[in-house]
């Protein structure tokens, strides 16, 4: 068994609104071992959600459409599969939990209901198994009086706990890969801690694979091995952890890297955020999507699309002047600066 388990190649995905096309999704590339967690950041609009449904052909289809690119889920490309094979995978073999889950849980359904109908379309168990199975998935997500909680609404649910149903349900079938769309943003820390220490001991027990979006670069270095930087669309720094955390190399990651608060920025410290905003997708972008808000850009980034180069072993970065030959002095940070405010 090969263990590679995904691997997606320059994926396009489209939006068609009468003549205008928005590119959301440009040629993203990556890899995915069993067992193996990437996390995809970058700001809001960046093409992160869309990158996950597609995974699933799960976009709306029109406006969307995967305009090109392979998605191999172990050797198979999923673009070519029928809808009915399709199904099949889908929460089987790949689940996803998506961004919103009070949208995303039925409210006229109860929670054990939920669990039981995705229990019983993927695995051929009686009425009486689906039950037991979706008592100890909530106890497995640590919901108490899981007998209980099951005939209870999603209303009757705090977030963390509706949040921990989607988890619950995502997990029901042993999925070789977990699609985590921000699976905490919503949560408190302690509760974020709490969901993530759960998906940590879940891959260990069922060795699932995950793609973890996120806008917290905290969550990123805590259970991933691999990091996927995009921006407008396109990946522009993709590698191990270890690389992006260390020795990070596009302006765009150190940008975001530096408008993280992490511990070590005290109150009151400075933060700095990136100028500007991300491009109109929905024009034609000439050059690197980045340049107009870098501080490090030059002619070139303006006119020329920088293309994506391995640049130390298991690190990619697509920047004019990020290169086997050529590296940037990272600045201190010092321009646009805003105040810390923490609660
Ligand atoms: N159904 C749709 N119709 C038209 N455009 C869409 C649709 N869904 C997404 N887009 C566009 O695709 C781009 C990428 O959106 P996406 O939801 O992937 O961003 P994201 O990185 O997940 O952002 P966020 O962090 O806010 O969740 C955006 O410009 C968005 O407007
Ligand atoms: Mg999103």
């Amino acid at each position: 068994m090969s263990n590679e388990l995904l691997k997606v190649e320059n994926l396009e995905v489209q939006f068609k609104s009468g003549s205008t096309v928005t590119k959301a999704v440009n040629g993203v590339s990556f890899t995915l071992n069993r067992k193996e967690n990437i996390g995809i950041v970058g700001e809001s609009g960046s093409g992160k959600s869309v990158t996950a449904t597609s995974l699933l052909r799960l976009i709306p289809t029109p406006p969307g459409n995967i305009s090109g690119g392979k998605i191999l889920f172990e050797g198979k490309d999923l673009l070519t599969l029928s809808d009915k094979e399709m199904r099949d995978i889908r929460g089987n073999d790949i689940s996803m939990i998506f961004q919103d889950p009070l949208t995303s849980l039925n409210p006229v359904f109860s929670v054990g209901d939920q669990i039981m109908e995705s229990i019983k379309l993927h695995q051929k168990v009686s009425k009486k198994e689906a039950k037991q199975k979706a008592i100890q998935m909530l106890q497995l997500v640590g919901i108490p009086a899981p007998e209980k909680r099951l005939n209870m609404y999603p209303h009757e649910f705090s977030g963390g706990m509706r949040q921990r149903v989607m988890i619950a349900i995502a997990l029901s079938c042993n999925p070789k890969l977990l699609i985590a769309d921000e699976p905490t943003t919503a949560l408190d820390v302690t509760v974020q801690a709490q969901i993530l220490e759960l998906m940590k001991k879940l891959q260990d027990e069922f060795n699932t694979s995950i793609i973890m979006i996120t806008h917290d670069l905290g969550v990123v270095w805590e259970i991933c091995h691999k990091v996927l930087v995009m921006y407008a669309g396109n990946v522009i720094e993709y590698g191990t952890v270890e690389e992006i955390h260390d020795q990070p190399m596009h302006p765009y990651t150190w940008g975001l890297l530096d408008s993280q608060i992490t511990e070590s920025v005290e109150d009151h410290e400075m933060l700095t955020t990136i100028p500007g905003s991300p491009p109109d997708l929905r024009q034609e972008i000439k050059g690197c999507p980045f340049a107009p808000r870098c501080s490090y850009a030059r002619d070139i980034c303006f006119s020329k699309a920088p293309e994506m180069v391995e640049v130390k072993e298991k690190h990619f970065v697509a920047c004019h002047f990020q290169t086997k030959e050529t590296r940037l002095n990272r600045k201190e940070r010092s321009t646009h600066v805003r105040a810390v405010v923490k609660s």
